[in-house]
């Protein structure tokens, strides 16, 4: 990560890890931002892979002005829409929540990878937060890609996984285990009706294990739990790759942790890291917006090169 924060001159911009991760000052989301102050939202954005901005007051029609500076706004959710914004999803955990159920997103994972194109990223913001615990840890996949040996980098630049939500979803008995659909307890908590989950739970889309990232080229292991085998192999051989790789991934030296206030804001790219909300604050409530924006490009990389490159090579 380029820790150069010099050429920002309408922000500032304080690095919290090695890792990734940097907190942005010095900018009012509520108000419109001008292109030269945009551009180096991005650019931070782009560079530190999450941005936090501290004491906003978003407004959901804030937030989807924002996110569709980054892109064309997206609805990849399975959670209920804020009345009045499509595209702004609430995410929440009832204080009543029993002790151990699973929430929304606590696991460490890559989002949408079951789509051809998954999201390019995401805006979260914070409305209402525990008095303890309920943090966001990041993972940076490029970095964690830079520290595999040449053979493994080599091993993986080759391979092709199969991205399917029976990766993740089960019948969710058990902390740790594959997760349940329908949370229990909160059977509204998403929209998704049975015949489409059974639809779903089928479909299978490939993906290369090592990807380049859209905009900065930079190599990462686009491996989420969504990637159940690799393409001319059984699950039973695909495992021990796929297993070491998880835990390589989120080896702490590769992660960034936010700690959120009321007014929290994270702008998060979905090519370049995991994410995981923990889930440890029994007995308290936890709100937070969330507005996605789209990827442009179906994942590419060594075992499968860019679309148009695909197209021009037929
Ligand atoms: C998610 O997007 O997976 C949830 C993140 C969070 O609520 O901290």
């Amino acid at each position: 990560m380029a820790r150069d924060t010099s050429a920002f001159t309408r922000l500032s911009v304080l690095p919290v890890a090695g890792a990734l991760g940097a907190e942005i000052r010095g900018l009012d989301l509520s108000k419109p931002l001008d292109d030269t102050a945009f551009a180096e939202l991005r650019q931070a954005w782009l560079q530190y892979h999450v941005v936090f901005l501290r004491d906003q007051k978003m407004a959901p029609g804030n937030m989807e002005d924002v996110a569709r500076r980054f892109g064309d706004l997206a609805i990849t959710s399975y959670t209920n829409p804020v009345p009045g914004h499509k595209f702004v999803h609430m995410n929440v955990r009832p204080a009543e929540a029993p002790r151990g159920s699973r929430n929304y997103g606590d696991f460490w994972h890559i989002d949408q990878t079951t789509r051809e194109i998954p999201t390019g990223g995401f805006l979260l913001y914070a409305q209402m937060i525990p008095p303890y615990g309920g943090d966001t840890g990041f993972a940076n996949i490029g970095l964690a890609y830079d520290m595999l040996s040449p053979g493994m980098q080599a091993l993986c630049d080759r391979l092709v996984c199969v991205h399917t939500p029976a990766g993740v979803y089960g019948d969710g008995s058990g902390s740790g285990g594959k997760r349940p659909f329908r949370l229990p307890g909160s059977d509204k908590a998403y929209t998704i009706s049975d015949e489409t989950l059974g639809q779903y739970l089928k479909k299978e889309t490939l993906h290369p294990l090592v990807i380049e990232h859209p905009i900065t080229g930079r190599k990462g292991i686009y491996y989420t739990p969504y990637a159940n085998r690799f393409v001319d192999m059984t699950e039973a051989e695909s495992k021990p790759i796929l297993d070491y790789l998880a835990g390589h991934i989120v080896r702490p030296e590769f992660t960034c942790r936010l700690r959120w206030e009321v007014g929290s804001l994270a702008i998060i790219d979905n090519n370049a890291m995991q994410h995981f909300a923990y889930q440890d604050y029994h007995g308290h409530r936890r709100e937070m917006l969330r507005c996605e924006f789209s990827g442009t490009v179906r994942p590419f990389g060594p075992a499968m090169p860019r679309p148009e490159s695909r197209a021009a090579a037929e």
